[in-house]
């Protein structure tokens, strides 16, 4: 009994530490990833991350087409494993690197751009955070969902190549 109840604590404690998964794989685009990172005037040799990466697209164009400094962070082992596959492939480590962990453990002090495509429910919890986090002057691009408590400085909405319309927010710190 008393074996139970410390295996359920632990269980307790597990699940405490666990990263939440903070939305599904959804890719954004290419058409629309590109857009993102114009309407973030990302620069050559600027910091740029993507948080919840995927397959690295983002990270992948930042480096390849806009010289940028790019970082991805991503819990999901498979698709870290996929995205540092392809950033191999096409030779563009170190400029574009993927971190595996959870996005709202790392620290974003030096990024000029941030892109994000999450869920409402994550951003209402995550914008606090970059708050605290970025300098002034930074830039951040959302996919579909907004910073709710932030007043974009630009609103744009694009079709991506079937057709499906998407906005895009541009925040400025
Ligand atoms: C909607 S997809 C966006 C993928 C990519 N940024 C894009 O726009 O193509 C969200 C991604 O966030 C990742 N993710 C979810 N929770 C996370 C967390 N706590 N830390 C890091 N990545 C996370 C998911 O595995 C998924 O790849």
């Amino acid at each position: 009994m008393w074996m139970l109840f410390c295996l359920f604590l632990l269980s307790f404690q597990d699940h405490d530490k666990a990263p939440e998964r903070a939305a599904p794989y959804y890719p954004t685009p290419q058409v629309v990833v590109e857009q993102m990172l114009k309407l973030g005037g990302l620069r050559r040799g600027e910091k740029l991350y993507d948080l919840g990466s995927g397959d690295g697209r983002i990270v992948m164009l930042g480096a390849a087409k806009f010289g940028a400094k790019a970082v991805g962070v991503e819990l999901d082992h498979g698709l870290v494993q996929q995205s540092r596959a392809s950033i191999a492939k096409l030779k563009l480590h170190p400029a574009a690197q993927i971190m595996e962990g959870d996005l709202f453990e790392q620290d974003y002090s030096d990024a000029d751009l941030i892109t994000v495509y999450l869920l409402p429910v994550t951003n209402i919890r995550l914008s606090p955070v970059l708050e605290k986090k970025l300098k002034k002057g930074a830039r951040v691009v959302c996919h579909d969902f907004e910073f709710t408590e932030w007043k974009p400085e630009k609103t744009e909405t694009i079709e991506d190549n079937e057709g499906r319309s998407h906005t895009l927010f541009l925040y400025r710190r």
